[in-house]
């Protein structure tokens, strides 16, 4: 019997943002200014998760609404559309179809070990959504159907990224003979997805605690910098930051045990693209009401004009919406082909 040769998958990389709203210096810093990055080398697909969002309650006006505020946030923060493809998860249904077949490879005693589900679950956990356990199931999906080969992500989702290749390796193995009959070269079918973390702010902290990681649900509106912010809230909540009565270090092993002093000295590197050494050389030896003073004018210079600009790109709904709908196709492309590949190796009929 002849067996097809195909072609090895290409580099490719793929991230996505969950539709909750408070779009967050966080998820800013850890993750989409690595996705304006890479859009230069390589194929980049971006996702708006609304399937992951639904994992907890959600109003419908409100995720719709999320929806399009993501995009426009990639949009205003430098991903060009027409480049890359930027796309709403639930438009490309076969993120749930594949998370499925994966569902059969993935080990329950994996996704009980995920932190994550832990710390969302809280101590209710019989009573959380189905869906919130098998969360990291659909993401490896969503990363597997496009047989993406680098992950930009923020620390928080390393572990997620971890198992993702497990569950590919897995698949790999389980189906190792069916993917060399299929012609796939040494019997990988997927690729074990890189994660991409690096930099000075993959961990971004809450300004009102420096051990608590800066998130969307955090009650308090002073713990984060939301991308919605105006130059006013911004400065406030900056000088409103926990710090302490030290004055700032001249190297960065002085920041070892000052939590609060570190994160903001990583945000700082982060927004100017320095190292926080090169900020500790410029700051060390001052006091916090002069470094608050120059991260407040620093920040509102790089966040106003993204602000400015998602505003305005949100005045116009239909053109997110059509942004959307074009990636989502030419997603959908991608992914129906891998799909009926994953079909072909499981052994369904088409
Ligand atoms: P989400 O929506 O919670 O966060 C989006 C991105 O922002 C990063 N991030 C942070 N980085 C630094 N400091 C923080 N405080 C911080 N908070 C959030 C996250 O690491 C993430 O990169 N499960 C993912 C969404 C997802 C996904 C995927 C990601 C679904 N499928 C496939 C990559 C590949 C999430 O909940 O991200």
């Amino acid at each position: 019997m002849e067996f097809p040769e195909q072609p090895t998958s290409p580099e490719r990389v793929f991230s996505g943002v969950q539709s909750t709203g408070n779009l967050h210096l966080g998820n800013y810093l850890g993750a989409i200014v690595k996705f304006v990055e890479l859009q230069n080398n390589y194929d980049c697909l971006y996702c708006v998760v609304d399937l992951h969002a639904i994992t907890v309650p959600q109003d419908p006006i409100a995720l719709r609404n999320n929806t399009r505020e993501i995009a426009a946030a990639f949009i205003a923060c430098g991903i060009d559309p027409k480049k890359n493809i930027i796309f709403n998860q639930s438009q490309v249904p076969e993120h749930a179809e594949l998370a499925w077949v994966l569902n059969c490879v993935a080990r329950i005693g994996w996704l009980n070990r995920m932190t994550q589900f832990k710390d969302k679950a809280g101590k209710d956990r019989e009573n959380a959504s189905m869906g919130l356990l098998d969360y990291p199931v659909l993401m490896a999906a969503d990363i597997l159907l496009y047989r993406a080969t680098h992950v930009p992500v923020g620390e928080d989702q390393k572990q997620h990224l971890e198992l993702a290749r497990d569950i590919a390796q897995k698949f790999n193995n389980d189906f190792a003979q069916s993917i060399v009959r299929n012609g796939y070269d040494g019997g990988v079918f997927f690729p074990l997805p890189e994660p991409l973390i690096s930099g000075p702010a993959t961990r971004v902290m809450s300004l009102r605690d420096g051990s608590k990681k800066m998130s969307k649900s955090d009650a308090s509106e002073y713990s984060r910098i939301n991308l919605s912010d105006d130059a006013d809230q911004i400065a406030q909540k900056i000088r409103k930051a926990k710090t302490d009565p030290e004055p700032l270090p001249s190297e960065e092993k002085g920041l070892e045990a000052r939590p609060e002093a570190n994160n903001l000295v990583g945000i700082f590197a982060a927004l100017s693209g320095r190292a926080k050494s090169e900020v500790l050389k410029e700051y060390g030896g001052a006091n916090f009401s002069t470094f608050k003073n120059a991260l407040v004018d620093l920040s509102v210079a790089k966040l106003s004009p993204i602000t400015a600009q998602m505003r305005r790109i949100r005045e116009d709904d239909g053109y997110i919406d059509q942004v959307l709908r074009d990636g989502s196709d030419r997603a959908r492309a991608i992914a129906r082909e891998n799909m009926n590949a994953v079909k072909d190796i499981v052994g369904f009929l088409r």
